[in-house]
């Protein structure tokens, strides 16, 4: 076997010890386990998504996979285990619950552990180094397991964690998927864009949340996909929304408010410019800038149109704005 395919081998190893520990041992369901089903998480989530707990010990898994006969330097070269500078080694995920990271195919390439602290000063999530199998900018949480659904129903949903993927899936809708521990990327978006051109995102509620909401579909207007945007309230994500209020509401809640990208942004920018009308043709100016995105013109007419409606401006101001933009010479 080659390196990279004795890379895959040991990262499955290790989610097969992590979710072994889970299940099987006491510690795993006395507080891996019960942290799963406290928040809320049904077992055949948990087990569709092959869920895990790593010991809170040094040597768990090093110990195991050793004896198991692998080799140190791919338990290494994961990032399953770490060699510090004074040459100690020890595993990367110690107490944490543990989240594989599949790629499409289904192979595992990371994983993503959460504390189980309530402790501000330690790290919520840690995740796997990039290694020769693992690069997080090219990688979706959670499409291996959407992806049929994705394709049948022609949309995919964006959110930002591992727990709004379990939750929005628990909740029945498994077109689903997370960019997790980055910021969306351009080969997110191309990997999404094998299978479907519609996209809707579902960021927190926060301002983090809405910063990333602007950022994202821009950059998906430009990969020539389309977008809608489904804001949550304040201080919710698709998780906490769902194990509060339950999938229907959560549902019903993405139906009504999901906004085509105009929509959302106007909205947005117009709440910050007030009736100052300096302002609001700065706002103006930045839909028509999400607008100049997109690839294809019959589109971005439409688009247009629909802006010059909802913003009381003449289509041809817009026009002219818009071609001047994509001269580059606004
Ligand atoms: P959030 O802070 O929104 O966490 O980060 P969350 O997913 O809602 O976590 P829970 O509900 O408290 O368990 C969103 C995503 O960003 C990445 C993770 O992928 C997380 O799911 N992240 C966050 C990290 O990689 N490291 C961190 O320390 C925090
Ligand atoms: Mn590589
Ligand atoms: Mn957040
Ligand atoms: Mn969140
Ligand atoms: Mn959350």
């Amino acid at each position: 076997v080659d390196r990279r395919e004795s890379l895959y081998i040991v990262s499955n190893y290790a989610a097969k010890f992590f979710a072994n520990k889970m299940w099987n041992s006491e510690a795993g369901k006395t507080i891996g386990l019960s942290y799963f089903k406290e928040r809320g998480f049904r077992e055949d989530i948990i087990k569709k998504f092959e869920l895990g707990f790593s010991p809170d010990d040094w040597n768990a898994l090093l110990d195991a996979a050793v004896a198991d006969g692998f080799k140190q330097e791919f338990l290494e070269e994961t990032g399953l285990v770490i060699k510090n500078d004074l040459g100690r080694i020890y595993d990367r995920f110690r107490g944490r619950v543990m989240f594989p990271i599949h790629n499409f195919t289904g192979r595992i390439i990371g994983f993503g552990g959460r504390t189980l602290k309530t402790d501000k000063a330690v790290p919520k999530y840690v995740n796997s180094p990039e290694s020769d199998i693992y690069h997080k900018s090219s990688v979706l949480y959670g499409l291996f397991q959407a992806k049929k659904a994705i394709r049948d129903f022609d949309n995919c949903y964006l959110v930002e964690g591992y727990a709004d993927v379990l939750s929005v899936q628990q909740a029945g809708v498994e077109n689903v998927v997370a960019s997790s521990g980055t910021s969306l990327t351009v080969e997110q978006i191309r990997l999404i864009g094998r299978f479907t051109k519609s996209v809707t995102i579902l960021y927190d509620g926060d301002a983090a949340g809405i910063k990333a909401s602007l950022r994202g579909l821009d950059m998906i207007l430009e990969e020539g996909l389309d977008v809608k945007i489904v804001l949550f309230p304040d201080g919710h994500d698709p998780d906490s929304y769902i194990q509060q209020l339950g999938a229907d509401t959560f549902k019903t809640h993405v139906e009504k408010n999901k906004k085509d990208f105009i929509f959302f942004k106007t909205e947005i920018l117009l709440k910050d410019a007030g009736k100052d009308p300096i302002k609001r043709a700065g706002v103006i100016r930045e839909v028509v800038e999400s607008i100049a995105k997109i690839p294809d013109a019959i589109k971005a007419s439409v688009f247009l149109r629909e802006c010059s409606n909802l913003l009381q401006m003449e289509e041809r101001i817009l026009i002219s704005e818009l071609n001047k933009m994509k001269l580059g010479k606004a």
